[in-house]
C-alpha cells in the first residue's frame, strides 16, 4: 500500500487556514484536520473543571480524555468523552485561554500523539500551528498561510458576530495580537515558517484564488 499524503498548513489565528485547509480537502476528497479544535477542547474541559491554575490536574485530564472529532459538512464536530462540546470551543472565553493551555509540553505531547494516529487513517490535510514544523515535518506540501493583522481581525469579528458572541472589532484584535505573541514567543514548538514551506499572503485573496493556488502546489508536488 502506498503512503498516505499528508497536506500541512500553519499560520497565525484568523489567517484563513481553516476555510482554506477545508476547500483543499473537500477538493482533493482527503480527510481534514483541525488541531486548533484540539487545543480549544482541552481549554474548554480545563475551564469546566475548574482546574486552570493545577497542572497537576490538566496533566491528569490530558492523559485520560477520550477525545474525538467528527468533520462533516463543513464543521468539526468535537466530542469529549462522548458529550459534544462542538458549541462551546469558539467562544471568547476559551479563545482568550487556549494559548496558555497550548504552551504546555505534555499537553502538546498527547496532541501530537493523536493527530499522528489520525494520520494513519488516510490522506489528510491538517492545519495548525506546528503541523509543518513538529508534526508532520516530512509533509507532502507545506504551506504557511498568512494575512494582515487588519484583515484577520476582520474575518474573525465576523464569525464571532454571525455567533451572536458579544463582542467588539477591537477586543478580538487585541485577542489575536495576544495569541500570535503566545503561539510564536512559546519554548515548546512556537508557531514559525518552516524553512521549506511556502508561504501563502491571503490578505488580498478571495478564496477561490487561495484554493487554486493550493491545488497548483498539490499538483506540482505530485509531478
Ligand atoms: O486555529 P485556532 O485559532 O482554532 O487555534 C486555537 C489555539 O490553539 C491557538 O491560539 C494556538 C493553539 N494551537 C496550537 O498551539 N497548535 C496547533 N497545532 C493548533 C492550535
Amino acid at each position: 500500500m502506498s503512503k498516505n499524503i499528508i497536506i500541512a498548513i500553519d499560520g497565525p489565528a484568523a489567517s484563513g487556514k481553516s476555510t482554506a485547509a477545508k476547500r483543499l480537502a473537500k477538493a482533493l476528497g482527503f480527510l481534514y484536520l483541525d488541531t486548533g479544535a484540539m487545543y480549544r477542547a482541552i481549554t474548554y474541559a480545563v475551564i469546566k473543571n475548574n482546574i486552570f491554575n493545577d497542572l497537576a490536574k490538566i496533566f491528569e485530564l490530558v492523559k485520560n480524555i477520550e477525545l474525538r472529532l467528527k468533520y462533516e459538512n463543513g464543521l468539526t464536530r468535537v466530542f469529549i468523552n462522548s458529550d459534544e462540546v462542538t458549541d462551546y470551543i469558539r467562544t471568547p472565553e476559551v479563545s482568550g485561554k487556549v494559548s496558555e493551555i497550548s504552551r504546555i509540553p505534555e499537553v502538546r505531547e498527547e496532541m501530537v500523539r493523536l493527530q499522528r494516529k489520525i494520520a494513519a487513517q488516510g490522506n489528510l490535510v491538517a492545519e495548525g500551528r506546528d503541523i509543518t514544523t513538529v508534526v508532520f515535518p516530512s509533509a507532502d506540501v507545506k504551506i504557511f498561510m498568512t494575512a494582515s493583522l487588519d484583515e484577520r481581525a476582520k474575518r474573525r469579528y465576523k464569525e464571532h458576530l454571525e455567533q451572536g458572541d458579544a463582542i467588539t472589532f477591537e477586543e478580538v484584535k487585541e485577542n489575536l495580537i495576544k495569541r500570535d505573541k503566545i503561539d510564536s514567543s512559546r519554548e515548546v514548538s512556537p508557531l514559525k515558517k518552516a524553512d521549506d514551506a511556502i508561504e501563502l499572503d491571503t490578505t488580498n485573496l478571495s478564496v477561490d484564488e487561495e484554493l487554486q493556488k493550493m491545488v497548483d502546489l498539490v499538483n506540482n508536488a505530485r509531478e
